[in-house]
């Protein structure tokens, strides 16, 4: 019986990460002497809108969903309700060995949830078993249960029987959590790995061209602006004191701002319009670079990795770009009191600022001025993280599995057992 997983995506920052285990699982089957691995793609449809969704399959050669259980939008509860209704289904119909949840969104919680609460049945000799649950980008804590993110996480950590991990830190809360050190596995940063990998073709993008960032043959100095967590942009008073905030930084270069749905509902409900040029709306004529924040509809992953790549500074209040931007050397702006991603601070690229409007001013002059190269990227973050998951997947099915015996699973290993006691 072929090893059977299956992988969960549901929202815009799974997307990038899964593409890189699909990657892994395609490789393992092309060289594979008999032991291929079945995959089976679900797409719970946490998120849906083309350009929160379908663009990232093509940009990232996802293969389409095996299954799509169009769970759509609704309350916190409404929603984990619908995705773990419907991965029920899945998990009875498929009877996977594992599943692989990723990141820390409702629908990882969902299907965490539903994986350790199911019997599923063995075809050759119908006994029951419950499928092992893998989570991908374990352990890392805000230590901000107010954050919808991090009940989630703390959930999905405290019912996996693989914890896969992308930084010290995540190993070091684990321990401190009291997780087994069997079950956590320091292999690295798997959404870093498609951005390697699809760094080059990111320069195939005209985004640059199309917002008209080019002076010359030079391209200018921009920002780029991403917000959307509902501690940001929930509150319109807060918002538009962020807004106030952005709109200053904009006299010293153009902003770029790729609203995520939720925003742009506040800023139509708020009335926030006057902030924002609409730029395919008044664009394309040239525009003063000098005033106002150009709104951009959020942008596909390859567009969104070149924009970042030549920005000059960006300012955010997502996960995941703080890592992005510190393997790309970009420097980053937090726009939030605390970060699950330690390592980017330390790294230098990355700082918290909050959302006090003098506080982003000041940082962002601050960030200007700095000239200091940042370091060589954190460990483990450089493109093999998905392959170690794999490989160690496998093992742990047929210990006779061989793992590749290239340093990097040694050191994955002698990394994973150096916590401190
Ligand atoms: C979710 C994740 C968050 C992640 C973010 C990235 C949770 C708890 N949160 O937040 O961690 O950083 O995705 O995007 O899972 N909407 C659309 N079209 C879509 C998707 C959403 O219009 O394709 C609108 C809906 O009005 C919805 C709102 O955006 O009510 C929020 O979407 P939802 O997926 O519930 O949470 P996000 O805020 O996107």
């Amino acid at each position: 019986m072929a090893y059977k997983i299956v992988s969960v995506v549901g929202a815009r920052p799974n997307f990038m990460k899964v593409a890189a285990i699909c990657e892994a699982i395609k490789e393992h089957n092309r060289q594979s002497n008999g032991d291929a691995i079945e995959h089976i793609l679900v797409h719970t449809g946490q998120h849906y809108d083309a350009n929160m969704s379908d663009f990232f399959f093509n940009d990232l050669e996802l293969p389409k969903p095996n299954l799509f259980l169009g769970v759509g939008s609704g309350s916190h509860s409404a929603q984990t309700a619908k995705v773990m209704e419907g991965f029920e289904n899945v998990l009875l119909s498929e009877n996977p060995n594992v599943v692989i949840v990723v990141g820390d969104v409702n629908s990882t919680v969902g299907c965490a949830l539903v994986t350790k609460k199911t019997r599923c049945v063995n075809g050759k000799d119908r006994t029951e078993f419950i499928p092992r649950l893998a989570h991908v980008e374990a352990g890392l804590r805000s230590f901000d249960r107010t954050m919808p993110e991090e009940v989630n996480r703390i959930v999905t950590d405290s019912i996996s029987d693989f914890l896969f991990t992308t930084e010290e830190s995540a190993n070091i809360n684990l321990e401190h959590e009291g997780v087994p050190k069997s079950k956590v596995h320091f292999v690295g940063n798997v959404m870093i790995d498609t951005l390697l990998r699809h760094h080059s073709k990111a320069k195939e993008s005209t985004i640059l061209n199309d917002l008209q960032l080019f002076e010359g043959a030079e391209v200018r100095p921009y920002a780029i602006l991403t917000l959307h967590r509902p501690a940001n942009v929930d509150d319109s008073q807060k918002f538009a004191g962020m807004l106030e905030s952005f709109l200053e930084v904009s006299q010293q270069m153009p902003i770029i701002f790729p609203a995520h749905p939720r925003t742009l509902k506040q800023i139509q409900e708020a009335d926030l319009g006057d902030y924002f040029v609409d730029h395919f709306l008044e664009g394309p004529e040239p525009w003063d670079f000098r005033v106002r924040i150009r709104l951009v509809p959020p942008l596909g992953y390859l567009d969104f990795l070149q924009l970042m790549s030549h920005a000059r500074v960006v300012l955010t209040d997502s996960g995941g770009i703080q890592e992005e931007t510190t393997i790309l050397g970009v420097p980053c702006i937090t726009l939030r009191e605390n970060t699950e991603r330690p390592v980017t601070l330390e790294h230098g690229t990355n700082v918290l600022v909050g959302s006090d409007p003098e506080r982003i001013v000041k940082e962002f002059s601050r960030v200007l001025r700095d000239t200091t190269k940042p370091p060589a990227p954190p460990h483990f973050w450089d493109g093999n993280a998905a392959k170690r998951i794999v490989d160690i997947l496998l093992q742990e099915h047929s210990p006779t599995h061989k793992m590749e015996t290239t340093p990097w699973v040694d050191a994955a290993i002698t990394e994973s057992l150096r916590l401190p006691s």
